[in-house]
């Protein structure tokens, strides 16, 4: 058995361009097109300047060879990647998958790539992957935060990487995209109390979270501008299904006189976490308790009782947040923080549709 031995290319190896002993470099190219490698880079990097027939035979050698652009050491000499990144709370979230498609669209059209990083709702991830963005020297970061990272915010634009806050508004001294998430609350629950509910649950957590401290802050809102009690709050430990689950089974174990006829969620996978419990448990919704969530995702109007959600843009965030990072990025001085701040809107659908029994 032939060990550590480097395996004598082919003939055939050496016909088709694999170069002896490595990886090809541009010199390789260069010298299989007969051009310079000055023309390599413009064909690579500015292909407007230079002939059909040239370009195709740049290309033509780099195919042979194999050849694949060295992106580090590009980036090493220029200093900066064409890469931005999306540090979103929660990748299993299809909000933030939604979100993540308008930056996409955006990023593609300028040629950028797009790194899409999970925090986990966890601080200590969150900034473990902002090291690594920093280190990677990407172009732009946009950041669903955990908490609010001023100083690490900060700490990025002292070194030259922008930052636009998404799904919360972070204040003056950033860029940000939001939805009115306090409004969010009180449209779900206004509606709820126009449908007669007056023991109302509300669901989400942890309220570390904004997101979930505004939505509750809406919900209360609500209430208090009928004079009916403040939402019951089922505080949860993260914005996922099991938990809508969990606080349905803690729901269904209050007793009757107690038992909330509704409850609004602070997302749609609690929603939808609550609604399988609710169903498993043999009861009814709407009828034993109306459901609201919150994002509208794909699978709200999909669900066995068609989810009533408050509905947020979700493609138009994540354009709208990569437009305002490319313009940052480009570091003009004229440049000026804008917080962009959109109305969220109730979708109705059956997990409301029918008012208490009683
Ligand atoms: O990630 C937590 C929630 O905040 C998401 O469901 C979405 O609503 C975002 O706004």
């Amino acid at each position: 058995m032939a060990v550590g031995h480097r395996q004598q290319r082919s003939q055939g190896e050496r016909e088709c361009g694999v170069v002896a002993g490595g990886t090809p470099s541009m010199k390789d190219v260069a010298a299989r097109a007969g051009v310079s490698l000055g023309t390599v880079s413009n064909a690579l990097n500015k292909p407007h300047q230079v002939s059909g027939p040239t370009r195709d035979r740049v290309l033509a050698a780099i195919d042979a060879l194999g050849f694949v652009r060295n992106e580090s050491a590009r980036q090493l000499r220029s200093g900066r990647s064409h890469t931005l990144a999306f540090v979103v709370l929660d990748a299993g979230n299809p909000f933030f998958t939604d979100v993540a498609r308008g930056v996409e669209e955006v990023a593609e059209a300028q040629g950028r790539a797009v790194f899409l990083c999970n925090s986990a709702e966890s601080s200590a991830r969150e900034d473990s992957y902002l090291d690594i963005l920093e280190q990677q020297r990407v172009e732009g970061v946009l950041l669903t935060p955990v908490h609010r990272p001023d100083q690490r915010i900060a700490q990025l634009r002292r070194h030259g990487i922008p930052v636009v806050v998404v799904d919360r508004d972070a204040g003056p001294d950033h860029c940000s995209v939001t939805v009115d998430d306090v409004r969010g609350g009180e449209l779900a629950v206004t509606h709820l109390l126009e449908g007669g509910h007056e023991r109302i649950a509300f669901v989400g957590g942890p309220l570390s979270i904004g997101q979930a401290r505004d939505r509750l802050a809406g919900a209360r809102l609500a209430t208090a501008s009928v004079g009916t009690p403040d939402p019951v709050v089922l505080e949860t430990s993260a914005l996922n299904v099991a938990e809508g689950r969990r606080a349905g089974e803690r729901l269904v174990g209050l007793p009757a006189s107690r038992r909330p006829t509704a409850a609004f969620c602070a997302n749609d996978l609690l929603a939808l976490g609550l609604l399988q419990q609710m169903v498993r448990m043999g009861r009814d919704v709407p009828g034993d308790l109306a459901i609201v969530g919150y994002d509208d995702i794909e699978f709200a109007e999909a669900a066995t009782v068609s989810l009533t959600s408050v509905s947020q843009p979700r493609h138009m965030l994540g354009r709208t947040a990569a437009e305002l990072l490319l313009a940052e990025a480009r570091h003009d001085p004229e440049h000026v923080h804008q917080q962009l701040v959109f109305t969220p809107e109730l979708m109705v659908r059956a997990s409301t549709g029918a008012h208490p029994a009683r």
